[in-house]
Parts: structure tokens; C-alpha cells; sequence
């Protein structure tokens, strides 16, 4: 539990915390039973440094399963064997004293990395896979999954000539990531996973965790045939300026880089950011969740995003995040506090009378389950309205996106068709991302709002000639076939 999870010290077992694997079956069990479908967090490139395997690795250099990890001597000057640096801060090499090495750690030095060229290794975490599949589950997330293939000479990486592009990254945005993960053989290493998760019936879903500000690069993870990771996270709108022109270009360069046939896919929150609605403001969450569900792919919804859930306020004494406690201001804590389902003290996550974890974030009176529920205008209803529109309405589950042009600053307006069938309905959104009203005009036509921000404005009929969008407005207009 020093990542919380991500320092898995037994893949085949569950945390004490949590249960044990009969619990983890009946879970599943249930959760089947009511339609759902259970994906399991898989950490492929490092183990808890409490493993049997480091534990048995750094016992000694002659130990059978040293090689299972990256363990390289010092310089002549005693330094570590290269310039790489832990995402979390700080040097990614660990001195072990017993053994007189260094063992890399791309996160916390209780994170050692498995050394993915070592066939024994990638055998073991196959097996990994194959044990969770054959009690049933329905996919994996795969943990910084690029990392998993690293340069096998262990170059420097060169300096990063625009760390402020990656400020959020802290002390990790100072080198240009050219040798520490992503190394081209991390492709092959995908495409036996999936040979993998398509040799069970059913379907097994694989969505990775992975990042390159070069679309291309991205979009490789899809596998030139297809045959690589189905859902390769898309966080390129996580990580952007919340600006129209930004967004348009984006969502343009996604759908442009997708390989024959890929199905695309948004992000906008995880675990690992702060709030979307701390980040862009509480308009624009509604605007930003209407664009992600009507945007052609699977959303991924991080949890509280539906209620517009802020940041929580963390004291530095409330700080849990590793990386906040090495590199202060970098914890992840602000983005993890507990779901507010009622206005109760501890909002129901847990009993009023113990502290949870984190403390939740402000607002959770007005701001939780409970309330948006009943309430139409609500962020929540919205999105449940939207999640129910978008799987019944064939334009919006498969139709094929085209920006529109010449529409003003500030504004991005797309339409969603099924190409090539004449008279089937295409929907227009039309989404304002800022705070001041704007007009938008396009072709003459009429439309029925069938969705948007401001509730008034259901089923009102528009001309598309010109559409007047009010500040932190979005709508969903379903064109009349002409
Ligand atoms: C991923 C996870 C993050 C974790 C890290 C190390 O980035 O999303 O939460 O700390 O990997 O496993």
C-alpha cells in the first residue's frame, strides 16, 4: 500500500484489506449477475519491493531471479548507472547495500522494475493474466504499459527543451523520455497479450495506460492490424488547454491518426489529476461532459466527474500520496477524495463518526448522489440522460464525426451521421467553451435540441442558420432530414 495498490506484492491473491479470492468471486459473481463487466487493474512493470520475487532477486547477485529485475553496477564514480529519473522525483536507481548494485525503480524505490527482455519474466506475468482470466474476468487496465520496454543499452535521455509542457509532471518534465520506456519492442510484447486475451471466449477487453503527445505514436498501440490493445487510453484532451481551437485540433489529429477500423476513445479525469471541475470550471463540466458522450468512441468517466466533484482541500499533514510526500504539491490526494452519495457528514462513503481517508471535497451538502438525483438540471441527470441517448441513438453510437468550420472563436461544433445512408437522423453538437454568449451559423436547416447544459432548452426547435449559444452552453440538435 505504498502506491495503494500499485506495489502488488502477490498477483495472484487479494490484499487482506479487501478480502480474499472467495470474496473476489462472489464480487464477480454479482456483479455478472446484474450485467456488469469487471476489469482488473494489472501492474505490469513493477512489483511491491515485498515480493517473493525482489525478495528472492536482491538476496544475492547469484540469486536464480536477479535477472528478474534491472540491476546494473555503479559508475567508476559510484553514481548511478544513468541519468533516469522516477516519475514520482528523484534518481530512478536504488543502492542496494547487501549487494552492491543499483535496482531501477521508474516510480518509488518500493516499485522495482521487472525486467520485461527476461523471458522467464514476461512467462510468470502471462500466467498472471491467465489466472484472472480463468476465474472470469472481463479485461485488464494495463499500468503504465509502455514502460514495460526500455532501452536495452540504457542511454541517457537528453534534456527536455520545454519542461513547461509537462509541468504537471513535476521533476519528471525535465528530460525528454526517449530511453526509459516506450522502446519499439513494447509492441511485440502487446501483440502476444492480445494473442493471449483472444485465445478465451467471450469478450476480454484490454485498455492501457499510455501516453505520447505524437499521435502516431499513440495511435500505434491500436497495432498496425489491429492486433495490439484495444482501448489505448486517449488522455490527449486530459493534458490539453481547456480552449475551443485546442479541443477541435485534438479531437481532428485523433480521428486523422486512428488506424483503419480503430475505435476512438476520451478521457477526461482519472485518478492521477485533479477535478476536471476544479480544473475548468463548474459551466464548463457540463459542457465538457456532454462533448465527451457525444464524441464518436467510448468515454471513460472518472467517478465524482457526474456530479462536478471539485478538488478536495488537503493539509499537508493530510497528505497520503507517495508522490506528494517526495516531490510537495505533486500528490494525487485532491483528485481521490471519497464519493459524496448524501449530504450526511461523511457524505455515506463511510459512518459519520470515523475519519475516511481523505477528507471530502467541499461543497459535498449541495454537491453528491443524493441531491443531483432528484434533480433534472442536475450534472448527473444530464449525464444519465446522455448515456441513455448515445446507446440508443444510432448517430451517436456509430455515426462518423466531422468538425465543422468557420464557426467562432471560442466555439466547436461537430456533426455525428451515419455515413452514406440518406435521411437517417445526424446530430449536430454545438458547444460554447466560454463564459460570454456566441452565435453560430451554419447551413440553413432546423433541428430539435434533444439534449444540452441549460434544460430549458429541451426539444426547442432551432435553425441551424443561426444558433445562439448562451455562455457554458452546449447543445445536441438532431438534424431534420431534408
Ligand atoms: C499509473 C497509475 C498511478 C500509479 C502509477 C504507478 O500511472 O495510474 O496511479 O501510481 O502508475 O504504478
Amino acid at each position: 500500500m505504498k502506491d495503494f495498490g500499485y506495489d502488488v506484492a502477490d498477483y495472484t491473491d487479494v490484499d487482506p484489506l479487501f478480502g480474499n479470492l472467495a470474496t473476489f468471486d462472489r464480487l464477480l459473481a454479482d456483479i455478472h449477475a446484474r450485467g456488469l463487466r469487471v476489469i482488473v487493474d494489472y501492474v505490469p512493470n513493477h512489483t511491491s519491493d515485498q515480493h517473493a520475487w525482489f525478495t528472492d532477486s536482491r538476496s544475492s547477485r547469484t540469486s536464480p531471479r536477479r535477472d528478474w529485475y534491472v540491476w546494473r553496477d555503479p559508475k567508476p564514480d559510484g553514481s548511478p548507472p544513468n541519468n533516469w529519473i522516477s516519475v514520482f522525483g528523484g534518481s530512478a536507481w536504488a543502492w542496494d547495500d547487501a549487494s552492491g548494485q543499483f535496482y531501477l525503480h521508474s516510480f518509488l524505490a518500493e516499485q522495482p522494475d521487472l525486467d520485461w527482455r527476461n523471458p522467464e519474466v514476461k512467462a510468470a506475468m502471462f500466467d498472471v493474466l491467465r489466472f484472472w482470466l480463468d476465474r472470469g474476468v472481463d479485461g485488464f487496465r494495463i499500468d503504465v504499459a509502455q514502460f514495460v520496454a526500455k532501452d536495452p543499452l540504457l542511454r541517457d535521455n537528453p534534456p527536455n527543451p520545454h519542461p513547461e509542457r509537462m509541468a504537471h509532471m513535476g521533476d519528471w518534465s525535465q528530460q525528454l523520455h526517449l530511453y526509459d520506456h516506450g522502446h519499439p519492442d513494447v509492441h511485440e510484447i502487446y501483440r502476444e497479450f492480445r494473442a493471449l486475451l483472444d485465445s478465451y471466449p467471450g469478450d476480454r477487453v484490454s485498455i492501457g495506460e499510455l501516453h505520447h503527445e505524437q499521435f502516431e505514436v499513440w495511435a500505434g498501440f491500436y497495432g498496425q492490424n489491429l492486433d495490439e490493445i484495444h482501448v489505448p487510453f486517449n488522455f490527449h484532451l486530459l493534458f490539453s488547454p481547456w480552449d475551443a481551437t485546442e479541443v477541435r485540433c485534438i479531437v481532428d489529429a485523433v480521428e486523422a491518426a486512428l488506424p483503419a477500423g480503430a475505435w476512438p476513445n476520451w478521457v477526461l479525469g482519472n485518478h492521477d489529476q485533479r477535478r476536471l471541475a476544479s480544473r475548468i470550471g463548474d459551466g464548463q463540466a457540463r459542457v465538457a461532459m456532454l462533448l465527451l458522450l457525444t464524441l464518436r468512441g467510448t468515454p471513460t468517466i472518472y467517478y465524482g466527474d457526474e456530479l462536478g466533484l471539485p478538488n478536495a482541500e488537503i493539509r499537508p499533514d493530510q497528505v497520503r500520496d507517495p508522490w506528494g510526500l517526495v516531490e510537495p504539491g505533486q500528490g494525487r490526494d485532491p483528485g481521490r477524495s471519497p464519493m459524496p452519495w448524501d449530504g450526511s457528514p461523511n457524505g455515506a462513503f463511510t459512518t459519520p463518526d470515523v475519519d475516511p481517508w481523505l477528507p471530502l471535497a467541499p461543497g459535498h451538502e449541495t454537491t453528491n448522489v443524493a441531491l443531483q438525483r432528484e434533480d433534472p438540471a442536475s450534472l448527473l441527470s444530464m449525464t444519465r440522460r446522455l448515456l441513455d441517448l448515445r446507446r440508443g441513438h444510432p448517430a451517436l453510437a456509430e455515426g462518423v464525426h466531422r468538425s465543422m468550420d468557420g464557426t467562432p472563436d471560442g466555439t466547436f461544433c461537430f456533426v455525428r451521421s451515419i455515413d452514406g445512408s440518406e435521411g437517417a437522423p445526424a446530430v449536430l453538437v454545438a458547444l460554447n467553451l466560454t463564459g460570454e454568449p456566441r452565435r453560430v451559423e451554419l447551413d440553413p436547416g432546423t433541428g430539435r435540441v434533444i439534449e444540452g447544459t441549460h434544460p430549458d432548452r429541451l426539444g426547442v426547435t432551432v435553425d441551424t442558420a443561426s444558433v445562439d449559444l448562451r455562455p457554458d452552453e452546449g447543445l445536441v440538435i438532431e438534424l431534420t432530414a431534408r
